[in-house]
């Protein structure tokens, strides 16, 4: 039976009050076993080609980083910004073949859980926050992010980071949530609101794929595409998640009640047309 521990204290805690380091906070209190992990060492929702459910989970997962690692430069520099548990790093090293991988990540906690993961990719750990990435200018030629910008203190500064690292021609992809609007109902509202409370976000992260495209743009990257891929995301991770709540039993009564009603709050917002998940690719130019 899994048990309530101070970590958990400090994330109910920082849903009142928002913390210091927010991501790290929600990330120990998940932990390295996180009930609504697709599979052991994957925190993102996956990029399903089924409608969702347990069989095909950690081939989503797999699938969403391989299908952005796959449009990285070959052979060169690569930063994985906000790499999770680590299962991604091996998944980004059999496809880019970097020279150096990076794996950068606030939660120093989850890059000592990921170790394993991280040497069998030959990457290396770095402690750090995507809007003051420790690199120099124009050293790197791709960097990658997986569904974790959302988290970041600002996604216009980690943008202006991307820019100023990558060498020209150099690439970024990711993956990030999007907000197609602003709730209007007091149901969509608590919906949006008790999210944002629940990742420790700042609730201008809740930007359209529109805006988002605008903002790589203003960094000062080019060739930017965003393209909104929910239903491949977040709708079969809710089919999956839902399947999974259902035979739960060795979590708190009240986690697996949170986790049930932050699934139907989400429901609502992808029915309501408020909620969406992009994948982002964009370029810097050559001088
Ligand atoms: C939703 S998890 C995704 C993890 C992983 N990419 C995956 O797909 O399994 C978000 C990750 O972003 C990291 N993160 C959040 N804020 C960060 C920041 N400011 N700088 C670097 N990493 C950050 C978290 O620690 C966590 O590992």
């Amino acid at each position: 039976m899994r048990r309530w521990t101070r970590a958990h204290a400090r994330h109910l805690a920082q849903v009142l009050r928002r913390g210091r380091s927010p991501a790290a906070t929600v990330y120990e209190s998940l932990g390295a076993d996180f009930f609504l992990s697709p599979a052991p060492g994957w925190l993102n929702l996956g990029l399903w080609s089924g409608p969702g459910g347990e069989p095909e989970a950690p081939v989503a997962a797999r699938r969403l980083a391989d299908t952005l690692a796959a449009r990285l430069p070959r052979g060169g520099l690569v930063v994985d910004v906000g790499n999770g548990l680590g299962a991604q790093d091996p998944v980004i090293a059999e496809r880019a073949r970097p020279r150096l991988l990076l794996a950068l990540n606030v939660t120093e906690s989850q890059l000592r859980v990921g170790r394993r993961c991280l040497a069998e990719a030959g990457a290396l750990p770095v402690v750090g926050d995507a809007t003051r990435l420790p690199l120099a200018d124009g050293c790197a030629d791709g960097v990658i992010s997986v569904e974790a910008a959302f988290h970041f203190p600002s996604r216009t500064a980690f943008f202006r980071e991307v820019h100023r690292v990558l060498r020209p021609g150099g690439v970024l992809v990711a993956s990030d949530f999007t907000a197609q609007g602003r709730p209007h109902t007091p149901a969509e509202w608590v919906a949006a609101m008790s999210s944002v409370r629940f990742w420790g976000l700042r609730p201008d992260v809740l930007v359209d794929d529109d805006t988002m495209a605008a903002q790589l743009r203003a960094a000062g990257l080019a060739d930017v595409t965003v393209t909104r891929c929910g239903q491949r995301v977040v709708d079969p991770f809710l089919v999956f998640a839902r399947q999974r709540l259902a035979v739960l039993r060795d979590v708190p009564r009240l986690q697996r009640w949170a986790a049930r009603a932050m699934v139907g709050q989400w429901a609502l917002l992808r029915r309501r047309g408020l909620m969406d998940y992009v994948l982002v690719h964009a370029v810097k130019p050559a001088d």
